[in-house]
């Protein structure tokens, strides 16, 4: 009997996960492994439901958005027997390994599986909030970026004509990259992500001189971001226990907020998941394409309990541990650079 191996996308979809998949499959195929596509992430090996994954089935998904897999947020652990049915699951489609293809709610389980169960699981990371640790990019983040700046992008057009200030909210979750990359791409005047403080008063005071010289202004403010005095303790929880950041309307306080205090015109954009759908960037595509097919190696070496990592322009294996245990989040020397930005 050949080796069998399970494939899973779990979390939120990102541009770049069919690269992965093929990159993972052909590589394989070298090895002379079987592949099954595990549908809707943990869900899918809770439940037993599988496709066959043959060098046809993903023959043409390199340019392909989201997940031939498709994907789900459940979480084993709480699910009534979630783990046990995933390990009888696993043995009964006579899987030898499981490549998990996730950020860090996905690669939390994977990781807990291996340590706890011994499950041999191989990570791939994922996330268009590029704010898995270990790795220096997630596949995702370029074209989720690529998106906001278009965006952004079109939002000066329009602010100039009327002489607003325009915001634009991104998502990323509780890490500022996304928001910060779009910010500093399409020259915005202000950028809040969620690791600084909102400073109302020196940005109002910031936005007045920058409308004063070019008569528009550019926002980006990142979902994760929270207004002050504003509570959250109310608010309603996914199963990894993290907030549904989209039902909070950040970008409708601040542009509020901003008018008020600014007496300027403001208006608000959010993209939403826009920035998760269509085709994979250049940068996303080759990543995915390499870390699927690392992936794969990592599995004929026997290196489970890893997960594939890009430092600098290498692709190596880490430890899952390694990965999951500390998100990461913009740093001292970015924010520096942001503010001398703000001219
Ligand atoms: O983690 C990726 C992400 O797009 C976050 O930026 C965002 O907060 C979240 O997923 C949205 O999740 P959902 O697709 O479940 O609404």
């Amino acid at each position: 009997m050949g080796t069998k191996i399970g494939i899973l996308t779990g979390g939120g979809d990102c541009p770049g996960l069919n690269p992965a998949i093929r990159g993972c499959v052909l590589r394989g195929l070298d090895f002379g492994y079987e592949f099954v596509g595990i549908l809707e992430g943990w869900k899918g090996l809770i439940e037993g439901n599988t496709i066959a994954l043959s060098l046809e089935t993903v023959e043409e998904i390199t340019g392909r958005g989201g997940t031939i897999l498709g994907t789900s947020r459940t979480n084993p652990y709480k699910k009534e027997n979630g783990v046990e049915k995933c390990l009888a699951n696993f043995q009964k489609l006579g899987l030898d390994a499981l490549v998990a293809m996730g950020g860090e709610d996905t690669l939390g389980v994977a990781t807990k599986l291996y340590e706890e169960k011994k499950l041999p699981v191989v990570g791939v990371p994922k996330t268009m909030d590029n704010d898995l640790s270990a790795t220096d990019y997630t596949f995702g983040f370029d074209s989720a970026v690529t998106v906001a700046v278009e965006a952004a992008s079109r939002l000066i057009d329009t602010g100039r004509s009327h002489r607003r200030i325009m915001v634009l909210e991104v998502m990323g979750r509780h890490a500022g990259w996304v928001a910060l990359f779009t910010g500093l791409a399409s020259g915005a005047d202000w950028i809040l992500l969620p690791e600084k403080e909102v400073e109302v008063n020196p940005m109002c005071q910031h936005l007045k001189k920058v409308w004063a010289r070019k008569k528009y202004a550019l926002v980006v403010v990142s979902e994760g971001v929270i207004l002050p005095g504003v509570k959250t303790d109310k608010e309603e929880l996914d199963e990894f226990g993290h907030m549904i950041l989209k039902k909070r309307g950040i970008g409708e306080q601040l542009a509020d907020l901003i008018e008020k205090e600014t007496g300027i015109e403001t208006r608000l954009a959010v993209i939403g998941h826009i920035q998760r759908g269509g085709s994979p960037t250049l940068f996303d595509r080759i990543l995915g394409l390499r870390v699927g097919y690392k992936a794969a190696e990592l599995i004929q070496e026997g290196r489970f309990g890893q997960m594939v990592a890009l430092r600098g322009n290498e692709v190596i294996g880490v430890a899952l541990k390694e990965a999951t245990g500390q998100l990461k989040l913009v740093n001292e020397p970015w924010l520096q650079m942001m503010y001398s930005f703000f001219k």
